[in-house]
C-alpha cells in the first residue's frame, strides 16, 4: 500500500458520489491520511465539497456526466455515499478498470433497491427478515396485505430512505393513502413499493461491520460494539453505543452480519440494521457505506466509522475498539430558509464531556439534519442525557 502527495500526480485520489454529513466526514478521513479527494453531489456548497480538494456538481444518474467527469479526475477509488448514482456506469468503469468502486458495484447495485438486498438477505442467504411482498399497484398492495402481510404493516417505495415515502398502517382504510405516498415519495419514481410486516421488536440496532485487511493482508470481518437507536417516522433522532445485547442476540447479529457483507464482498464499513426480540433477531437493511446511526462513534470509538471506511477502503488495518460509552442526538434545522444561523453553542459545549457537528448544509429545512450533538458519560444513560441536552441547546434561526 503506497500513498502519494495528495495535488500532485503520484496522488492517491478518491471521488465521493455523494458529499452530505457522513461524506464530509469520510473526506476529513482521507484527508488526513494524504489522499486527494473530489467531492461530487447534486447540489452546490454540499458539506463534503466544503472540505474536498475540488468539488463538483453533476447529476449522478446521467450516464454522460458521471463518465466524464470520471475520465477527467481519474480517481483510483469512487466511494458512493447515496444511493442515487447511475449503477450501469460503474459497472463498465470498473469493468474496464478505470477505477475500483467501494465496496463492491455488486453491493452498489443491491442495495439501492430494497428489492434487491431483502430477496438478496431473504431468499439467498435464507436469513430473517420480516414478512413482506412487492406491488406495483393499489390493488396488489391490497392483496399482498390480504394474503399474509396483515396489520400493522410497513409500505415503502423501493427506492428510498430516511423515511421518505414511508407510512405505517393498521387498518384497510389507510391503505391508498400509503399507497399514493410511496409510490410518489420515492427517489426514482419506480412505481413499485415493498409492504413489510410490523416486526415487534425489543429494541433495533446498527451493527457496524468492517471488511478490511489484516496484517496478513487478508480480508477479515471486524464488528463495532452494538448501536442502539431512536427512529421517528422512519429518521434517526438518537443513537448510542454499546447498546446492551444478550449474548445469543449478539452472535446472531454478527453471524447475519457477516453472511449479508460476505455476499456483498470488497473493503468497508457496512451499516446493517437488525431487529431484536430476546434472543431473536431479524435482518432490516445495510449500508455499504458509514450510517447516520454511526455518527455516535465520532465520540465513542478510538477510530470513528468515517477513520474505518477510509482505512479500510485504503487497504489499511482497523481498530474497532470502544473508548467510552457515548450518544448522540439530532439537530433540525426548524425553519425552510437558506439563511439559518446557531444560538447557544456555547451552552451546548458547556455540557460535560459533550461536542457538535454543524454539518454546513446551505438550505435549512424543518425536519432537515443540520447538526448533531454528541456526548459521551459512565454509562449511555448518561452520555444519552448529555447528547440530548447538548442537541436541545442549539437554536437555529433565520438570519
Ligand atoms: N417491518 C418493520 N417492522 C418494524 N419496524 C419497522 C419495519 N420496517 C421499518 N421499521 C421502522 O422504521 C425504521 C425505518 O425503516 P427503514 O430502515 O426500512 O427505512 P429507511 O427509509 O431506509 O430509513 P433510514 O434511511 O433512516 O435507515 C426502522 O429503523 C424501524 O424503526
Ligand atoms: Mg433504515
Amino acid at each position: 500500500m503506497q500513498i502519494g502527495t495528495p495535488l500532485s500526480p503520484n496522488a492517491t485520489r478518491v471521488m465521493l458520489l455523494g458529499s452530505g454529513e457522513l461524506g464530509k466526514e469520510v473526506i476529513i478521513a482521507l484527508q488526513r491520511l494524504g489522499v486527494e479527494v473530489i467531492a461530487v453531489d447534486r447540489y452546490k456548497n454540499a458539506p463534503g465539497h466544503q472540505v474536498a480538494h475540488r468539488a463538483y456538481v453533476i447529476d449522478m444518474t446521467d450516464d454522460k456526466a458521471l463518465r466524464d467527469l470520471i475520465a477527467q479526475e481519474k480517481p483510483h477509488l469512487i466511494v458512493p455515499e447515496i444511493e442515487a448514482l447511475n449503477t450501469q456506469t460503474l459497472a463498465d468503469i470498473e469493468s474496464a478498470g478505470i477505477a475500483t468502486v467501494i465496496p463492491t458495484v455488486k453491493a452498489v447495485q443491491l442495495t439501492m433497491n430494497r428489492e434487491g438486498i431483502r430477496r438478496l438477505a431473504a431468499e439467498t442467504l435464507n436469513l430473517p427478515t420480516s414478512p413482506y411482498a412487492f406491488a406495483k399497484s393499489e390493488s396488489e398492495l391490497q392483496a399482498a396485505i390480504d394474503a399474509g402481510i396483515g396489520y400493522p404493516c410497513f409500505i415503502k417505495p423501493t427506492m428510498s430512505s430516511s423515511g421518505k415515502g414511508q407510512s405505517r398502517i393498521t387498518q384497510i382504510s389507510e391503505v391508498k393513502t400509503a399507497w399514493d405516498y410511496a409510490a410518489t415519495g420515492g427517489r426514482v419514481n419506480q412505481g413499485v413499493v415493498i409492504v413489510e410486516g410490523q416486526i415487534d421488536f425489543d429494541y433495533e440496532i446498527t451493527l457496524l461491520t468492517v471488511r478490511a485487511k489484516n496484517a496478513q493482508g487478508e480480508i477479515t470481518t471486524y464488528f463495532c460494539e452494538p448501536i442502539g437507536h431512536v427512529q421517528e417516522k422512519g429518521d434517526y433522532v438518537e443513537s448510542w453505543q454499546p447498546q446492551p445485547m444478550a449474548t445469543k442476540a449478539l452472535e446472531e447479529s454478527k453471524r447475519i452480519a457477516k453472511a449479508v457483507t460476505d455476499s456483498l464482498g470488497g473493503l468497508g464499513l457496512f451499516g446493517v440494521e437488525l431487529f431484536i426480540k430476546g434472543d431473536q433477531v431479524w435482518f432490516s437493511e445495510v449500508s455499504p457505506r458509514p450510517h447516520d446511526t454511526g455518527m455516535v462513534t465520532m465520540a465513542s470509538q478510538r477510530f470513528s466509522e468515517f477513520d474505518l471506511h477510509a482505512r479500510a477502503i485504503l487497504g489499511l488495518p482497523v481498530d474497532v475498539s470502544l473508548t467510552d460509552a457515548g450518544a448522540s442526538a439530532v439537530i433540525y434545522g426548524g425553519h425552510e430558509t437558506k439563511n439559518l444561523a446557531f444560538d447557544g453553542v456555547e451552552a451546548a459545549l458547556a455540557v460535560p464531556n459533550s461536542d457538535i457537528r454543524l454539518f454546513g448544509k446551505p438550505e435549512s429545512f424543518v425536519k432537515r439534519r443540520m447538526g448533531v450533538a454528541l456526548a459521551t458519560g459512565k454509562d449511555v444513560t448518561e452520555a444519552r442525557a448529555r447528547a440530548k441536552l447538548a442537541a436541545s441547546l442549539v437554536k437555529p434561526k433565520v438570519v
